[in-house]
């Protein structure tokens, strides 16, 4: 079932989404070489459960940490680890949500560990525009498909790959409602948006193929051909307009991010 918010429900997505930016923004602070992922996973728990809300990924289908840090060709839900020191070079994913008063907020960024190479960062960059490329179908009147259009030309065109086995998803009361949001696709299919929808658009971008597979620890999941990948992630509220993006607030198209 797809759910439309009404404005109280939305103001409340809203402080969640705030709070979520918050939350990522310190733990960007903290990526440099030498920090574990453990170490990160700790800070995020404490600090969402200090504002008064609920880490939503932990015991998620049993998932065991708060937040997922995935390292270099680890495409999503990498575990934190006190084995996994961050290191020069490397490029991170953090993925985090949380739950404010009953109400979800999901959002992701990857970030280099120090000094990175110019491919991996074009790639980090390339997967943010696309993101932002996105959001010209996310708008009322589009239809799902749209926007994985948009994400999948956008990347092609630079010669990266989208991540097709994943997708974006509504958020609400849930972390994962409907509709399912594909980061590749022809357009003009699925749902057709309506103000009042609250999605993630999340695409995984990879510098080889899109192909990915799940290792034996049953959640990280991993390019086939070990490639770099790079994931982010908003949620957001189809307005009439332009779309709100509730985990990135004081946002507004044009302006630099
Ligand atoms: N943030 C992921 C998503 O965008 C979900 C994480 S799954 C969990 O769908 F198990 F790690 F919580
Ligand atoms: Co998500």
């Amino acid at each position: 079932m797809i759910t439309i918010k009404n404005s109280v429900q939305i103001e409340k997505m809203r402080e969640a989404g705030a709070m979520l930016h918050d939350v990522l923004a310190q733990l960007k602070g903290k990526i440099e070489p030498g920090i574990t992922t453990k170490e990160l996973d700790r800070f995020a728990e404490k600090l969402i459960r200090s504002y008064g809300a609920i880490p939503s990924f932990l015991n998620y289908e049993g998932y065991p940490a708060s937040i997922c840090t995935s390292v270099d060709s680890q495409v999503v839900h990498g575990i934190p680890s006190d084995r996994t020191v961050l290191r020069e070079g490397q490029i991170v994913s953090v993925d985090a949500g949380l739950i404010l008063d009953g109400w979800q907020s999901d959002s992701a960024f990857t970030a280099g560990v120090g000094p990175i190479s110019a491919e991996a960062q074009r790639l980090i960059d390339v997967t943010e525009e696309s993101f932002f490329a996105a959001l010209e179908a996310a708008r009322e009147g589009y239809r799902i498909s749209d926007i994985g259009h948009a994400v999948q030309q956008y990347v092609e065109q630079r010669g990266f790959s989208t991540v097709r086995a994943l997708c974006g998803h509504g958020i609400g009361r849930e972390m994962h409602e409907e509709p399912s949001v594909p980061n590749y696709g022809i357009p003009g299919h699925g749902v057709r948006l309506r103000r009042g929808m609250t999605i993630c658009i999340e695409p995984m971008i990879a510098v080889g193929d899109y192909r990915v597979k799940t290792l034996r620890d049953g959640w990280t999941v991993v390019t086939t051909d070990g490639s770099l990948c790079s994931h982010y992630e908003h949620t957001l509220l189809i307005t009439d307009g332009e779309p709100e993006l509730l985990s990135l607030p004081g946002y507004h198209k044009e302006e630099t991010r």
